[in-house]
Parts: C-alpha cells; structure tokens; sequence
C-alpha cells in the first residue's frame, strides 16, 4: 500500500467488528511505527496495548462509574485550550455537528449525544485497545513526537486492512486507566485507540471529515 492511499483510506472509524486481531499484528505495527523520528532519538513513547479480559474488565469498570461520574475523573492535561477561538473553534463544532448529522442525532437530543459519546469507553466494539502515554516531565517537543508516532500506528493499520480511531475521551479516566494497565506515576496517559476491522455496514462510518486547503495554512518564499 502507498503512503498516500494509507493517508487517504485512514478515517476516525467508530463502528468495529468484533473479529480478533492477532498479537502478531499488533507487535507488527508497533515495531514498524518504531522507525518514527523523534527529537533527539528519545523515543518518548509508550503504549499499552489490551484484548479479551482485561479490555473487558476496563470496559466494566468504565461504564459502572459513568453512573456517578458522566464527565469522568478530570483528565491531566487540558485537551483543548480554554475558550477556543476561530477558526478552530468552529472546526470543532463542525466535527460534532458531522457526527450528529450521520447519525440522524438533533443537536439538542443530549441523551444520543450522550449515548454515542459514550461508545468510546467500548472502543466502538473494537477487538483491542492502546493506551499512549509519556513521562509527565517531557516537554511539547516529545509530545509532538508522541502525536507522529501514533500516526505511524494509524497508517501502518491501515497496511494490515485494519482501521483506527484516536481516542483523547479516555483522558478523563486518566486514575482507572492506570490502575488498569499499570500505569507507574511518571507516566502521564495522553489517548486510547481503538484497533480492529471496520463494520461498514455502521453508518458512522460513512462520515468524511474536511480539510481546510494548503493555501489556508501555508506560506510560500522563495518561488516567483
Ligand atoms: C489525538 C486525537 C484524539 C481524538 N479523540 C477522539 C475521541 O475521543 N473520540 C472520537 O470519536 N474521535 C476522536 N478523534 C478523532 C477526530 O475527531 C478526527 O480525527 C477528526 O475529526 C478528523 O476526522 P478523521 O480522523 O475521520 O479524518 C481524535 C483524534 C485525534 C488525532
């Protein structure tokens, strides 16, 4: 598969099959995603990767405290800046109002909204799941390294016929996350992802998200 069809076949998918991936696969991705750059080789990632019973377990655990706690634990970073401004703030908006639009969810219906935004703590169905995470004394530079190295993951995913999605919900479960992947208290949990094969029969599926075009973004020097 050419890098640019990996780039342009990767969607968020959120609707898996339940078909298994094998540890093979996963160690495949994960020693190929290796090769990722990284600001003075630090490699600053880390990853926990989880199948059948202790997803499940999590799963459970997720879903018991949800009843007390809807917005979670408070994640340990902020996952967006406060009072997000334009243009990214309507981009934002725009990402929920897509989602909600496939679905056929009304923007004032909480309960769906509440019930799909929900779905990321089953990771969509998904067979496995990652948790990426970083020594909470690194700095931008080695998070940005942490962000190319899960897209490595992503595209090389999309090598293996499978699909992904980033998920930065599981950040507000940041003290259930660790205790059940052991997270030591150095570490900092950064997203989840959920790995497997895409149910296209799901709707949500079918969502194509838009890019603003390179002039919107970039400058041009030197060229006449
Ligand atoms: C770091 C990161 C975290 C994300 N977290 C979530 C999430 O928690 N739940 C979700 O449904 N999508 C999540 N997304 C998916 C984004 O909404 C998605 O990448 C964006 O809307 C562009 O759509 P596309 O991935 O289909 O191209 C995340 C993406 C990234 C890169």
């Amino acid at each position: 598969m050419k890098v640019s069809d990996a780039i342009a076949t990767r969607i968020s998918c959120r609707a898996f099959k339940s078909d298994p991936v094998p540890e093979a696969t996963v160690r495949r991705i994960l020693e190929c995603a290796t090769k990722t750059p990284s600001g003075g080789n630090l490699q600053p990632w880390h990853v926990a990767v989880l199948t059948g019973a202790p997803l499940q377990a999590l799963v459970a655990d997720i879903a018991e405290k949800r009843h007390l706690l809807p917005d979670g634990e408070g994640s340990d970073y902020p996952i967006y800046p406060p009072n997000l401004h334009e243009p990214y703030r309507d981009r934002r908006f725009q990402c929920g109002s897509d989602l909600y639009a496939v679905l056929g969810i009304a923007r004032e219906d909480k309960a769906r909204r509440f019930a799909q935004f929900s779905r990321n703590f089953s990771f969509f169905g998904a067979p496995v799941g990652l948790f990426f995470s970083i020594d909470r004394r690194m700095e931008v530079g080695q998070w940005s390294d942490l962000g190319m190295f899960i897209h490595a993951v992503m595209l090389l995913a999309r090598e293996e016929g499978l699909h992904t999605c980033a998920q930065e919900a599981w950040a507000i479960w940041p003290r259930t996350v660790a205790h059940h992947i052991e997270l030591p208290e150095d570490r900092m949990l950064f997203c989840g992802m959920a790995l497997g094969v895409m149910d296209d029969a799901d709707p949500v599926n079918t969502l194509r998200t838009e890019r603003a075009p390179v002039n919107a973004f970039t400058t041009f020097h030197g060229w006449p």
